[in-house]
């Protein structure tokens, strides 16, 4: 593998999130971000910020007054509860993001930003960050803790305010994508794992992490105290809500089984799956004659006839339905029907 990434310094911008404008870049104005239509993003006051999108005050508990040292100590709870090292945790998770020198990587939920050192770390002194929380005070918080340790690391880091469900980003831009810890609270989390899945090039990397007892915990007493303890802890894991797309799926549990870890790599094309392999045997067809060549119900001791000639004629079911129907048209027959 080469250490640096096959496409260095590829251009990155905002893109306009207005649906009448298609993702149309955003270049740097005096007070945000502008597109060609007229749209502007503003910046957070006295920042370079931009704000797309920005909860409400006080509309969650992310963003009312303290929201950052509220949860801090709610990260110290669970950390102690399941006896967990946060580096050793978070480096674990990062690490499955596969990350090389001079990579893009996108953060969604950032919150106060605990995962920047890891991710920094694991670009190894080159490479792009971007952050983006939809709570205002909690990415703030981010930017304080943790802009000048990232960058004195040589990595560029970029902040947003914007909404994990609707990111402004073209597709493919990044090599990898984080989630940690949110995405059970979004209002829909479809959309959140299939933004992250856009943004992300072929062949590159997600990782999404957030509580959720294992399935074998749920009934047991101590998955029943942590689900009275917190709701969160209910929560299953989103695979019916992957992209069909997803390669190398994988889902796991740390923090003692109660914090669910789905990981996969991208691809746009979909699955090499052939429907047209015919099946040996009395029913035969294919997946696709099975699925989009349903014929109307008929006479049950009609169609048991039918199925007892086939037998007697040594074809497959489908193959003498087949057979029968090209003749009532007068069609050639079919290539299973010479077979
Ligand atoms: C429990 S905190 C986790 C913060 C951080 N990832 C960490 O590991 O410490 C969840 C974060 O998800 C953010 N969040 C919730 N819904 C969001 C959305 N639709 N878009 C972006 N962030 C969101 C919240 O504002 C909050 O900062
Ligand atoms: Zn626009």
């Amino acid at each position: 593998m080469p250490e640096e990434l096959i496409v260095p310094n590829r251009p990155l911008a905002y893109r306009c999130p207005n649906p009448t404008c298609d993702r149309t870049r955003l270049e740097e104005a005096p007070l945000g971000l502008a597109c060609p239509n007229g749209h502007v993003v503003p910046f957070i006051p006295g920042t370079t910020v931009p704000v797309f999108c920005k909860e409400p005050d006080d509309a969650s508990e992310y963003a009312s007054g303290g929201s950052a040292e509220k949860h801090d100590n709610a990260l110290r709870w669970v950390l102690s509860t399941f006896h967990a090292d946060e580096a050793g945790l978070r480096g674990g998770l990062v690490a499955r993001l596969q990350l090389r020198k001079g990579g893009r990587v996108l953060i969604t939920g950032a919150g106060t930003g605990n995962d920047l050192p890891h991710l920094a770390q694991a670009l190894g002194g080159s490479g792009e960050i971007y952050a983006q929380d939809i709570a205002q005070q909690m990415l703030l918080t981010g930017v304080e803790r943790h802009r000048a340790e990232v960058e004195r690391t040589g990595i560029r880091l970029h902040f947003s305010v914007s909404d994990a469900t609707s990111l402004p980003f073209a597709d493919g831009e990044f090599d990898a994508a984080y989630h940690f810890g949110g995405i059970n609270l979004f209002a829909d989390v479809r959309r959140g794992i299939a933004e992250m899945n856009r943004v992300v090039r072929a062949g590159g990397r997600v990782v999404i992490g957030d509580e959720g007892v294992a399935p074998w915990l749920r009934n047991s007493e101590i998955g029943r105290m942590l689900i009275r303890n917190n709701a969160l802890y209910a929560c299953e894991v989103p695979l019916g809500l992957l992209p069909e797309t997803v390669r190398s799926p994988r889902v796991s549990w740390e923090l003692c089984n109660t914090f669910y870890v789905i990981e996969f790599s991208v691809a746009t094309d979909p699955l090499a799956i052939d429907i047209d392999v015919r099946h040996l045997g009395a029913r035969g067809g294919s997946v696709r004659t099975r699925y989009f060549g349903q014929l109307e119900g008929v006479d049950p001791g009609l169609r048991d006839r039918i199925y007892a000639e086939a037998e007697r004629r040594g074809l497959s079911r489908v193959e003498y339905v087949e057979s029968i129907l090209r003749r009532a048209l007068k069609e050639p027959p079919g290539a299973a029907d010479r077979g």
